[in-house]
């Protein structure tokens, strides 16, 4: 609908982009039964049943009117910016990334910064990061340093990861140097990152990314499809249930912002080997099929990652803890919705 039709403006809306994406829809669910007044941006409409908790925009982050017009149209007291394209995606078309994944966000950063100023009061900014800034050299590296830290391994090896560590550090400048040589804005943003394992939803499959084996694996095993996992048995990364996901969002999102010693948190949940996830996908559905077909160029990027990281800032700053370990993420959570989704 042109943004001319949309409610009238009201201080404290919420704006997600990339809101029909995996982590949009969980993210979306959760903050409409809450009552905020959520704008969403996606390419693609929102799907039927979360169609009526937002008002929704159909457009591209990329198109700069677009988000000048959102700007004037809506006060935004969080921003929760997910578009993005993920890894595998990114880097068949490494221009194309940039342009999405950094470029989309100064717009984003820059509308915040605006809203901030005229506000005297920092809009939150909330950015999912990812394991995938790290980078580690080679596989006896990645065994020896089991839980990297945030300030360790900062060298990507894909343009996601540059492009989500660019953003991070941007998002770090706009909250606390943002136009110093200047006069000094009535308030900055207040930018907030987490970097994100794998996320695994039982409701949505990812598309474009390298740890999709994992997702993928499951779903193809409930639908009775034969699947041919892309990495050697033995990778492994650290995954999460979408629901943690979301749950760190918006504890983050929540937490005073004199507890923040950081503006990027690692979180994390469980790691496990892609034999490991096969074996917990063959519990549930004994008659799947799951091959291993290495690819070695995608199995380049998924052991560039960590096997897990260390989340202790994010547990000592803002009480991170996640809910599901890996025996309740795959038997409470993902198993019995992925059951019921397909009816097997
Ligand atoms: N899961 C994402 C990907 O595979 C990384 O954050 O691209």
């Amino acid at each position: 609908m042109p943004l001319s039709q949309h409610k009238p403006m009201t201080k404290n809306a919420v704006l997600i982009t990339g809101a029909a994406g995996e982590i949009g829809q969980a993210l979306v669910r959760e903050l409409a039964a809450g009552g905020a007044q959520i704008v969403t941006l996606d390419l693609a409409a929102m799907p039927p049943e979360l169609a009526g908790s937002t008002t929704h925009v159909t457009g591209s982050i990329t198109d700069k009117a677009l988000i000048e017009r959102l700007g004037t149209e809506y006060s935004f007291g969080t921003i929760y910016h997910l578009a993005a394209l993920l890894s595998t995606r990114a880097e068949h078309s490494p221009a194309l990334a940039h342009e999405v994944n950094v470029d989309a966000s100064v717009l984003l950063l820059e509308l915040a910064a605006a809203q901030s100023a005229a506000r005297g009061e920092a809009v939150k900014f909330i950015f999912p990061s990812s394991k995938a800034i790290y980078g580690m050299p080679d596989l006896e590296t990645k065994a020896a340093h089991p839980r990297v830290r945030e300030d360790e391994w900062l060298h990507p090896d894909t343009v996601y990861g540059a492009n989500k560590l660019a953003v991070e550090l941007l998002g770090a400048y706009y909250s606390r140097r943002y136009k110093q040589l200047g006069d000094a804005p009535a308030a900055l943003l207040d930018f907030r990152a987490l970097r994100f394992p794998g996320l695994i939803s039982a409701f949505t499959l990812p598309t474009g990314g390298t740890s999709d084996y994992g997702p993928e694996m499951l779903h193809a095993a409930a639908q009775g499809k034969p699947y041919a996992c892309f990495v050697r048995a033995d990778t492994t990364i650290a995954f999460m249930a979408m629901p943690d996901g979301v749950k760190a969002m918006l504890t983050l999102a929540a937490a005073p912002r004199q507890a923040l010693s950081r503006t990027a948190y690692n979180v994390n949940s469980f790691s496990l080997s892609a034999e490991e996830f096969r074996q917990q996908v063959l519990a549930a559905f004994p008659e799947a099929q799951i091959s291993f077909a290495p690819d070695a160029k995608r199995q380049g990027i998924v052991d560039s990652w960590p096997m897990g990281i260390d989340d202790s800032a994010a547990r000592a700053d803002w009480g991170w803890a996640p809910d599901y370990d890996l025996a309740r993420c795959f038997d409470e959570y993902l198993v019995p919705n992925i059951r019921q989704r397909y009816q097997r």
